[in-house]
Formats: structure tokens, sequence, C-alpha cells
């Protein structure tokens, strides 16, 4: 390795052109190299390439570097051009992984989600097989070249009023016009395509449904002209929910509230869990960080009208939204509140089946110690931090229970993110 940098054992300073061989792909949208010993998280690289990088920034006490690769000296065989002329360098920090093939990223996401399952979870196997052959990442059934799936957009807004999307550690906003990730639904709505001055955030749901939404923050910067009439501006027109639709059913969602981003992600998460728990008739279900009812609702349909469905959610709009959701299913009640104080509650004594879905920061360990209580005949586990998942199965292991399967779902193709649906048992 090279330095123009200065002397080995001081850090090379922001800005500063360093080479670098890169070794592996890591949990946060990153490559890991080493210059002088200290490890660097390297943007836009690929694991077996050399590369000269910009160093960014600096770790806490210089212990380790940020970097963005600029120039590829020796290429990798999954590097293709990035499909969007935004993504790289200083550009927008919405992608991560658009300079990989997508048979690269399955497989780097896969190596992420075995790494954080190994590291923070103890895991060595699933069932007797190594991680390497047990656990691996799947495309959402239909999507093929990782483009065109965002339902749901979050824009930043630049101070001269144009949408974009924040560049990466930094409150800059890259405008972007047309992002290749958002369907051709939510481009339609065309909210990139006009300025809203004033505004913070400009957020565009075009759902399953057919439905349409935009919300503006502050929503004082809110405005119609330029939309479609049939486009509802929240707080200034029309519903303030959209309709989805999965598991054969309709579903109300507040354009704000929580429903996830690929149009193939519930049924292939509803998918995996029913393959997971095989619910039985007449089973009790707890569905745990319910939303607007998801799992509840499309695992009545296994469990049957005998069986009792307790789904626990924060939101108040949300459980609103529930209620309507599964009002045809009385097995199923809707508790609003914080999972952790419910449980706490004394509720329900004995469940046979757990859905959990927590939010990033995962379950933790008193919601765990409750859940274990009831002494339920599985978990599946709903993860979208593979980092909380293995936090929380290194706990249930300790606790005398194991991992039976792990899958892993690529809900968000090109970014660093993934989701895994995780089967424990109690051992033994
Ligand atoms: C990842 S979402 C899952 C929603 C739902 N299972 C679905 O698939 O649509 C997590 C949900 O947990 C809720 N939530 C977060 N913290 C909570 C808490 N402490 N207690 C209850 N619900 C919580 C959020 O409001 C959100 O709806």
């Amino acid at each position: 390795m090279t330095d123009s940098a200065g002397p080995p054992g001081r850090p090379p300073s922001v800005g500063a052109r360093i080479t670098l061989d890169i070794e592996r792909a890591a949990h946060g949208g990153h490559c890991v190299g080493r210059h002088d010993g200290r490890v660097v998280f390297v943007r836009h690289a690929l694991p077996g390439e050399r590369v000269e990088a910009v160093v960014t920034g600096h770790g806490a006490k210089a212990r380790f570097l940020r970097a963005d690769a600029v120039t590829v000296l020796v290429a990798s065989p999954d590097r293709v051009d990035a499909p969007c002329s935004h993504a790289g360098a200083g550009g927008c920090g919405g992608c991560d992984w658009q300079h990989a093939s997508r048979g690269a990223q399955l497989a780097i996401k896969g190596e992420i989600l075995r790494e954080q399952l190994h590291r923070l979870g103890g895991l060595d196997e699933v069932e007797g097989v190594a991680l390497a052959e047990s656990v691996s990442v799947e495309a959402v059934p239909g999507d093929v070249d990782g483009l065109g799936w965002r339902t749901r957009v979050r824009y930043a807004v630049t101070a001269e009023g144009r949408p974009g999307f924040r560049r990466h550690r930094s409150h800059g906003t890259e405008a972007v016009e047309r992002c290749p990730l958002v369907t051709d639904a939510v481009d339609a709505v065309g909210a990139t395509r006009l300025t809203w001055p004033g505004a913070e955030e400009v957020e565009v749901v075009a759902s399953s449904g057919g439905d349409r939404a935009v919300q503006v923050e502050p929503t004082t910067a809110s405005r119609t002209t330029g939309l479609d009439r049939d486009v509802a501006v929240r707080g200034l027109r029309g519903r303030t929910w959209v309709r989805e639709l999965a598991g054969g059913r309709e579903w109300r969602v507040q354009s704000s509230g929580f429903w996830q981003v690929h149009p193939g992600a519930p049924d292939a998460l509803v998918a995996a869990v029913r393959e997971a728990l095989d619910p039985q008739p007449g089973e009790h279900l707890l569905d745990l960080y319910s939303g607007v009812g998801l799992f509840a609702g499309c695992l009545a349909a296994d469990l049957g009208s005998e069986s009792r469905i307790d789904a626990v959610e924060f939101s108040v709009d949300a459980c609103k939204d529930a209620r309507r959701n599964l009002h045809d299913l009385p097995q199923v009640r809707i508790h609003q509140g914080d999972v952790e104080a419910w449980l706490g509650s004394g509720a329900v004594d004995t469940v046979d089946l757990v859905v959990l879905d927590p939010p990033r920061s995962g379950a933790g360990a008193a919601v765990l110690d409750h859940v274990l209580d009831l002494a339920p005949r599985a978990i599946a586990y709903v993860a979208c931090d593979p980092a909380a998942l293995g936090r929380d199965v290194r706990f249930l292991h300790g606790a005398g229970w194991r991992v039976a399967s792990v899958r892993g779902f690529d809900l968000f193709p090109m970014t660093q993110h993934l989701e895994a649906v995780a089967l424990l048992l109690p051992a033994g």
C-alpha cells in the first residue's frame, strides 16, 4: 500500500488520497481495507479490488478511517456501471451498492447477515449446518434488476426547493429529478419536477391499491398546483390514508405510517413467517409490533375462527387502521400500547406462537424475557437490522432457545439494508 498522506502511524488527514486493498464488505454499506494498521471503511469499493480512496473522516481517536473510493486500480468482476448518475463519491447517499451486480449485492448482504449472526449472535451454524450453507439473502419474487421498487420515498429538499436526497453522512442535499429506485407511479406524481419553497422534506406514496399522496414538512410549504387532482396532499386535500394490497386483502395505511416500501415485501415476509411458524387451527398467536395488522390478518386464515390473536402496536393511527383492516376477523384483538408494558401487564398467560417485528433497535432483553414467560412453541422474528437480530438471538440462545432457520430478503435493492426472518424454537 502507498500513502501520500504522512508518516506511518499518524492518520492521513481528511482529503488525503490513499491506496487500499479491499478485504470484505461490512455492515453499513461499505467495505473494509487497512492503512498502516488502521481499519478503513471504504464506500464505493468491492471486495478484492485495489482502489485509490479519499479520506472522508476519522473515527473516535482516529482508531479507524472513513474513505470514498474514487479510482478503481484493480476492478472486481462483480463491478458494474451504476444505473444512476447520482451514485458515487460525494453524490446521493441513498444507495450503497449500485456499483455491484445484483448477484454480488445478494452475496454481500448474505455475508453481512452471517457475520452479524456470528459476531453478535454467537451462531456458528443453524441446525448443524454451517452458516455459509444455511443462511443467505434472496431477492423478492419478481425483482429482476433491483430498480423501480420504491412505492414510498422521502425526499430532502434543497435551499432552492428542489427535492433530492442527503449526501452520505451530510446534511447537504443532492437534487435528484429521477431516482431509478422509485416506481413509475411514484415518478408520475411529479413531485421532483416541482419546487417546494420552504419545505424540508417531501414524502411521496404511490400505493399498490392505486392511491397517491404527498406529505410535506413543514406542512405550511405544501402546494397543490402542479399535482394531479387525485394526489392527496396531507393537510390540504384528500384522504390521510392509502390502500395497499397484500395477502389477498386490502389494507388501509396512513400515508405517513409504516408499510413495507417494496411492493413484493409484505407477501414475501408473510410467506416466510407462515412457513416458519406452521400455524395450526385454534392456536393462540401474539403479533408484537403489529402495525396495521399485516401478520395477524394474514395468519388468521391459517389459525381459523376458533383461534385467538392478540396484536400489540404503539401507534394510535396504526391501531385505528388495524381495527378497520381486521374488522371481519373476530378472533383478532388489537391492543394499543408499548409492547413491553403490555406484556408486563399480564394480559396473557400463555401463547402458542409469537411474531416479533420490532423497529431497528430490536426487541431487547426485557421484551424477550416476557415473551419467554408465555412459553410459546415458536417465535418468528422479523428483523430489519441484522445487528439487532444478532443481539436478540444471543439473548434467546442464552435462555435456552435455538435458531431453527434464518432467511434473508433483499427488500431494499442497491442499498445497505436487508430484512431477515428467523425461526426460534425452545431447545430440546
Ligand atoms: C417494523 S414495523 C412492523 C409493522 C408491521 N408488523 C408490518 O409488518 O406492517 C414496527 C412497528 O412497531 C411499532 N412500535 C415501535 N416501537 C414500539 C413499542 N415500543 N411498542 C409497540 N409498538 C411499537 C411501530 O409503530 C411500527 O408500527
